[in-house]
């Protein structure tokens, strides 16, 4: 038994772990992790207060993936609700679907009956928003963003490469060796209104088979998506490969990636036996673990594959 988390994901590891001391499934440690930190609004880069998209609207996506089934639930551009995890997991349970965007996710929590959050952001963040836009528009353009016809060329000034493409990670393996894996984030900072990441795309941000072990990404969502990095890499395990070699592989393929627009990833990985793993692209990342009969969390550093970042 084992949970596997991004750093950001100590706000909620103790209490997943609690699930599987306590006999629960992979599934539910990982919603019960994830919604900590979905809660947490220090944490810009998830759930509540997580940094907005260009007109100042969080959007958040998330998905969920039992690798006992395959099954898998997930949503995109979510407004207005703080657990994402868990209209994805309600996806999954309660729909013969696996993805739902925009409109359709939002009515959907409303009909499961997920508690409203009316004001997604506290007013420091949306200051942090505002200040990003105010170099280039003054406080009657900001004022009306939601009218404008060009956010495209908006986006492109709004745009950090390294700035916020948090995501927090889980996968738990349970007791009857079963593994699930979460992924819950509010994007990258100032995105055109309706991007969804690699995180509510099964096969890029996630993946989870209880054959081989499971996969989750961070970082800039688009390459994960490129690569299919998440699926590739329990495909290479599947293939013979061993954890660390599988990690590196996929690792390989998003540093061989052409074109443009390639900045930081970061991925964690458990193999059938719950050997885990954590890789970024730079320096400086870490991941957590926590077994049952641990009283803490040991984080520990990502091997690094370094990725030359290119943009524009
Ligand atoms: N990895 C999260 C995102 O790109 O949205």
């Amino acid at each position: 038994m084992i949970v596997v988390a991004s750093s950001n994901g100590r706000i909620g590891i103790e209490a997943a772990t609690q699930i599987l001391r306590q006999g629960g499934t992979a599934v539910d440690a990982v919603e019960v992790g994830i919604r900590l930190v979905e809660a947490n609004p220090e944490d810009h880069t998830v759930g509540y207060n997580g940094y907005p998209n260009i007109l100042g609207e969080v959007e958040l996506d998330a998905s969920v993936m039992n690798g006992r089934t395959l099954e898998s639930g997930a949503v995109g551009a979510l407004k207005g609700y703080t657990h994402a995890i868990t209209v994805a997991r309600q996806v999954m349970e309660k729909l013969p679907h696996v993805l739902l965007v925009g409109d359709g996710a939002n009515r959907f929590a409303a009909e499961m009956g997920n508690p409203v959050q009316p004001e997604m952001l506290l007013p420091e963040t949306r200051t942090v928003w505002a200040n990003r836009l105010r170099p280039d528009m003054n406080d009657a353009d900001i004022e009306a963003i939601a009218e404008r016809t060009d956010l495209a060329r908006w986006v492109e000034l709004a745009t950090d490469p390294e700035r916020a493409k948090g995501t927090v990670n889980f996968i738990a393996q349970d007791k009857d060796g079963n593994i699930c894996t979460g992924v819950s984030t509010s994007g990258w900072a100032w995105k055109y209104p309706g991007r969804l990441g690699d995180s509510p795309i099964i096969g890029a941000g996630n993946y989870a088979d209880n054959r081989y072990g499971a996969a989750a990404c961070t970082g800039m969502g688009e390459m994960a998506i490129r690569a299919s990095t998440a699926h590739s890499l329990v495909f290479y395990m599947k293939m013979g490969l061993s954890l660390a070699e599988a990690c590196e592989r996929a690792m390989i393929d998003l540093r061989d990636l052409g074109g443009r627009f390639i900045s930081v990833m970061n991925l964690v990985a458990i193999d059938k036996a719950g050997n885990h793993a954590g890789f970024s692209s730079v320096n400086g990342r870490s991941y957590i673990y926590q077994t049952p009969n641990m009283p803490e969390c040991e984080e520990l550093p990502r091997t690094v594959i370094p990725i030359p970042p290119r943009w524009g």
